[in-house]
């Protein structure tokens, strides 16, 4: 397993290859990323692994200069899977002068995770785009866990006419039902206790859907306890493009986001009526 750090070198390793599939990551791999990785295995012979955490798609008030960073660990499980290449470039060699060059998404980038981060989306939609353009992959794979970024990408390659087929994998939950996350290693141990609660919360609201309920009444059944939590949003939206239900929807998906002690979580759940 090759790891670079500069474009020129990976251009140089790329340049033999006929089919790479990429997974952008910030690193701090955990068995979610190892899975996107092993979907990659199935659609190209040459697996590349961004490791990137990248500053433009971070707010001024968030965790940017804390987010954990394991680049020799994640380098080690990477290599053990068989990927191929890990280009991880210094925030020099990504930005080299200051990007006035930016990619304004769709509108949902001001929506949900958009309307609590904003130009979190722009930041993502940038560098994902400049990393398409850096390694030219036929195959890039991105998590469901993500639901609306995943959209938001997909839209970008949809309405850029990016060479680039996007394919979406399932979320990897711990067995209690907590979604993995970089983030969640700030949780303390009774947080950790506390965290599936979010699952549990999508779950509820599902099983209210089923069950023939509003979402306005559904979203009632997943309200998360107020003296730990602090619920961002919780919706029920279109699966299709995360629009406002109407009644004759019958794919959707309930979106949370919360905080728990100086932790954020977001995760979501398909439900299919
Ligand atoms: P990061 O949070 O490191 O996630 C990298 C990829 O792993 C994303 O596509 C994300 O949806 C996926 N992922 C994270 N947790 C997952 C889980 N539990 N199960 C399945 N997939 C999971 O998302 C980003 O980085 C960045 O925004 C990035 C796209 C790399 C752009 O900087």
């Amino acid at each position: 397993m090759d790891i670079l750090h500069t474009l020129s070198a990976l251009r140089h390793r790329l340049a033999q290859e006929s089919t790479v599939a990429l997974v952008p990551t910030m690193g701090y791999l955990h068995d979610g990323h190892m899975d996107l990785v092993h979907r990659a295995q199935l659609h190209a012979p040459c697996v590349v692994t961004s490791i990137f955490v990248n500053p433009l798609q971070f707010g001024p008030q968030e965790d940017f200069s804390r987010y954990p960073r394991s680049l020799a660990e994640d380098c080690a499980r990477l290599k053990q899977a068989g990927c191929s290449v890990v280009f991880a470039p210094s925030e020099n060699e990504m930005y080299p002068e200051p990007q006035s060059v930016t990619v304004d998404p769709s509108p949902l980038q001001n929506e949900l995770e958009g309307a609590f981060r904003p130009g979190h989306f722009r930041g993502v939609a940038t560098v994902v785009l400049k990393l398409f353009h850096m390694v030219q992959p036929q195959v890039a794979i991105f998590g469901k866990k993500d639901y609306q970024q995943t959209l938001i990408l997909r839209t970008m390659v949809r309405q850029l006419a990016l060479p680039v087929t996007l394919l979406a994998a399932e979320t990897v939950r711990a067995p209690d039902g907590l979604a993995l996350s970089s983030r969640n290693r700030y949780l303390s141990q009774a947080e950790r206790q506390r965290a599936p609660e979010l699952y549990q919360a999508l779950e509820a609201v599902a099983e209210a859907l089923k069950q023939g309920k509003t979402p306005q009444e559904s979203l009632k059944r997943g309200q998360l306890d107020s003296t730990c939590w602090s619920t961002d949003y919780m919706a029920v939206r279109r699966a299709q493009d995360l629009s406002e239900p109407s009644p004759a929807d019958r794919s959707l998906v309930v979106l949370g986001a919360a905080r728990l002690g100086g932790t954020r979580l977001i995760d979501n759940l398909e439900v299919l009526l």
